[in-house]
């Protein structure tokens, strides 16, 4: 297994991802990654399964087929709990539905904040500016939540280089990772080297191009990572496939990756995925297919009067 190393943390590079991993599905998925040699998971309260989640967790570690300090267990604070006294029980009811006592890492999904009755916005009403919430708001407390033995370290999603500058500048904790959309269609090439020179570590969401997202959040003719003819050829070359060609090419960038499936052979070949080693022309072949797509642009959270909107979300 591979690490990303932050002061005297190793990070396992390739995690499972939950998002979109249903009720019913997700209890077996997690249980099979784990013991087929996954180490690191990424949940959110968003996505609706922690429970699930942490059934597979408390399993596998309470029977010792596992020990928890092998697992890296990230989640996140869901935008309706951005007020400093908001933070703390909206991370302990993570932790209740996980079964863990404490995170390695969590962050905040969006720089985007709800009002706190609102699990999702349908209005512009529905939403807190971020004058009304200050991300170092938020942030101060995430901090005291690891002085509280909560979590080991703390970080961010979605946050574009002015919005990490900022945080960077006033924050007593750094921010040791930001989760980013990230792949051969959004090469992020300017966040990784800001990422790199301030020491945040990146990790790369939706590295399948995210094909099973909801239809609500899909625009028409998207463009398909999987099935790129550039990604087909490489895999052939190499005898993998195609998402093995994509999870490869996010490691060897020194980031994380965290794929979702909830199906056992597909697990496993995302896992083997850290195996492959691509070369400096298949690399040369990739770089060329960047388009600066995003398949989760944050336009749902684009409504009138809701203060937030795309242009001041991401940098490009
Ligand atoms: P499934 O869960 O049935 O395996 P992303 O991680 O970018 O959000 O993509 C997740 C999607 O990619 C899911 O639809 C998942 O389906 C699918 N997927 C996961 N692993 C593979 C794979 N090795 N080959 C093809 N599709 C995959």
């Amino acid at each position: 297994m591979k690490y990303l190393t932050y002061q005297q943390t190793k990070v396992p590079a390739l995690g499972l991802g939950t998002w979109k991993a249903k009720k019913g599905e997700v209890y077996g998925a997690v249980r099979e990654a784990l013991h087929i040699g996954y180490t690191h998971v990424d949940c959110a309260p968003a996505y609706m399964n922690e429970t699930e989640v942490g059934a597979a967790l408390k399993e596998m570690t309470g029977s010792g087929q596992m020990r928890r300090e092998d697992l890296w267990v990230t989640s996140k604070l869901w935008n309706n709990a951005h007020l400093p006294g908001d933070v703390q029980p909206a991370l302990k009811k993570t932790l209740t539905d996980l079964q863990l006592d404490s995170l390695d890492l969590y962050l905040i999904h969006w720089p985007v904040a709800f009002k706190p009755e609102v699990a999702l916005p349908k209005s512009g009403d529905d939403y807190l500016s971020l004058q009304e919430a200050p991300i170092i708001d938020t942030w101060q407390a995430m901090e005291e939540c690891v002085a509280a033995g909560l979590v080991r370290h703390i970080g961010v999603c979605n946050f574009n280089i002015a919005k990490l500058e900022d945080l960077l500048a006033k924050a007593a904790i750094a921010p040791m990772m930001n989760q980013i959309e990230l792949h051969p269609y959004l090469q992020q090439q300017k966040m990784l080297e800001f990422c790199r020179q301030r020491q945040v570590l990146v990790t790369a969401y939706s590295p399948l191009g995210s094909p099973d997202r909801p239809k609500g959040m899909k625009k028409k003719n998207e463009p398909t990572l999987l099935g790129h003819e550039a990604i087909k050829a490489i895999a052939k070359k190499h005898g993998v496939s195609p998402a093995q060609v994509l999870i490869a090419w996010g490691l060897q960038r020194q980031t994380a990756v965290i794929p979702k499936s909830i199906n056992q052979v597909r697990l496993r070949e995302n896992l083997e995925a850290a195996e492959l080693r691509l070369e400096e022309n298949d690399l040369r072949h990739i770089a060329k297919l960047e388009r600066g797509y995003r398949y989760v642009d944050g336009a749902f959270w684009e409504m009138p009067g809701s203060g937030y909107s795309t242009k001041e979300l991401w940098d490009d």
